[in-house]
């Protein structure tokens, strides 16, 4: 039932008027994750369920992250928050969240959650968090119109690449589409150390932080190597956001963009067509390997709870629903963390997403905080947005830094 409807069902007294309130945190406010946002909202609403909405804008969280903490530490946390990866552990710990399997039959979620999607929201042999999409964050995005019109092939070597970069920087576009942010500039370096690792080798570095590896003249390369990059991107963008670069892509004045698929969801909300408008590929040299993110929501333990049991048990239903797992991934660009989902509308990008999620090799995306807590995730990106936007940082010092802090921080 629309926002509207639901209106007119109050006002003729059908429904409960004074629907119960969730506040729930979040951070999805640019074009596609507002969309999706709102069709939860609708969903819950159906339910006689109020969404109130919590919405820190800044994208990959961060700020999201800091007034979560505010807010937990004066003893008022929202209802629901958006809380991935390690850091549900995190608030685990300090007895913060509700066990999820307390409130809803968790039972069955092995007949239709993958093995790698539970042990994300799993602390403690308990599930701690509803997960609700999959993101692939490994992607290289093109502009069709640029490529077409400069005869462009599509790029799988880097090597192919940095030759593709300069010719559409000699044409007069934007190479690379890319916001500068610290989170943004550590996105650009994953996906490029993902690929000149490969998977095992990312895994050990920045999953189980591999002092030897960390250091190691295999690392300096891959440092040296996305330096490259910056000269690709464009100096007016530095501090923007994720969807200010992603703009660039649909005005056809950037020809690439390193970016997790939310960006997708963007573009659709837009009208523009994959493999029409834009084309999406793997990052060059990545073939069958998916660095994934998946965004899940916690449910918050409260003195004196304001919601009840059927209200969360029915949050938690929407949430992995089969109409709402189809109609709100279209809209986020994601695809559906439930199996068995009817994909027909999803487009070509989404389909090679769930093929290589099912068949690929996956590793965290350390930088969306599936691989460490976002404290420690947070000086790792410094680390490497600092060495990206100075001329003089050298490759091997930078390494030693990122070791350092690494240890500092796990010890
Ligand atoms: C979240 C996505 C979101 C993106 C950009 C990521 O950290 O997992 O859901 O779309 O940030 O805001």
């Amino acid at each position: 039932m629309s926002k509207y409807l639901m209106l007119l069902a109050a006002l003729l007294g059908f429904v409960n008027v004074h629907a119960a309130e969730v506040e729930v945190l979040h951070w999805w406010t640019a074009k596609g994750e507002a969309e999706a946002q709102g069709i939860l909202e609708d969903a819950l609403l159906e339910q006689n369920i109020k969404w109130n909405n919590f919405a820190i804008v800044g994208a990959g969280g961060e700020s999201a992250v800091r007034v979560l903490q505010m807010r937990a530490l004066s003893g008022n946390p929202p209802d629901v928050a958006h809380i991935k990866g390690p850091d549900i552990g995190e608030w685990a710990k300090i007895g913060m969240l509700e066990n999820i399997g307390k409130i809803a039959d968790t039972s069955t979620w092995p007949d239709f959650l993958p093995k790698i999607v539970r042990e994300t929201v799993t602390f403690d042999g308990q599930y701690m968090a509803v997960p609700v999409n999959i993101h692939r964050v490994n992607w290289l995005w093109l502009n069709k119109a640029i490529f077409d019109e400069l005869d462009l092939p599509l790029p799988t070597t880097w090597q192919g690449f940095f030759a593709t970069a300069n010719k559409i920087q000699a044409a007069g576009y934007i190479a690379i589409a890319h916001g500068g942010t610290a989170w943004q500039d550590a996105l650009l370096f994953e996906s490029m150390a993902l690929s000149l690792l490969g998977p095992e080798k990312y895994k050990q570095a920045f999953v189980e932080y591999n002092e030897a590896l960390l250091t190691s003249a295999e690392m300096i390369h891959v440092f040296e190597q996305f330096k490259r990059l910056y000269q690709y991107t464009d100096s007016s963008m530095r501090g923007k956001d994720w969807y200010q670069a992603s703009q660039l892509i649909s005005n056809n004045q950037a020809g690439m963009q390193f970016m997790g698929d939310w960006a997708m969801g963007m573009w659709n909300t837009q009208g523009k067509k994959a493999m029409v408008d834009y084309i999406c590929i793997d990052v060059p040299e990545s073939k069958g390997l998916f660095s994934y993110n998946i965004d899940s929501f916690v449910f918050f333990e409260k003195n004196g709870r304001k919601n009840s049991r059927e209200i969360q048990r029915s949050f938690i239903d929407i949430l992995l629903s089969e109409k709402f797992q189809a109609e709100f991934n279209l809209a986020k660009g994601s695809i559906p963390v439930r199996q068995g989902i009817n994909m027909d509308q999803l487009n070509q990008c989404a389909h090679k997403s769930f093929t290589d999620f099912n068949n690929g090799q996956l590793v965290p995306s350390f930088t969306q905080n599936l691989a460490s807590t976002s404290h420690l995730q947070n000086i790792i990106s410094k680390i490497i947005s600092n060495y990206f936007n100075n001329p003089s940082a050298d490759a091997a010092t930078t390494v030693n830094s990122l070791s350092l802090a690494i240890r500092a921080i796990k010890n």
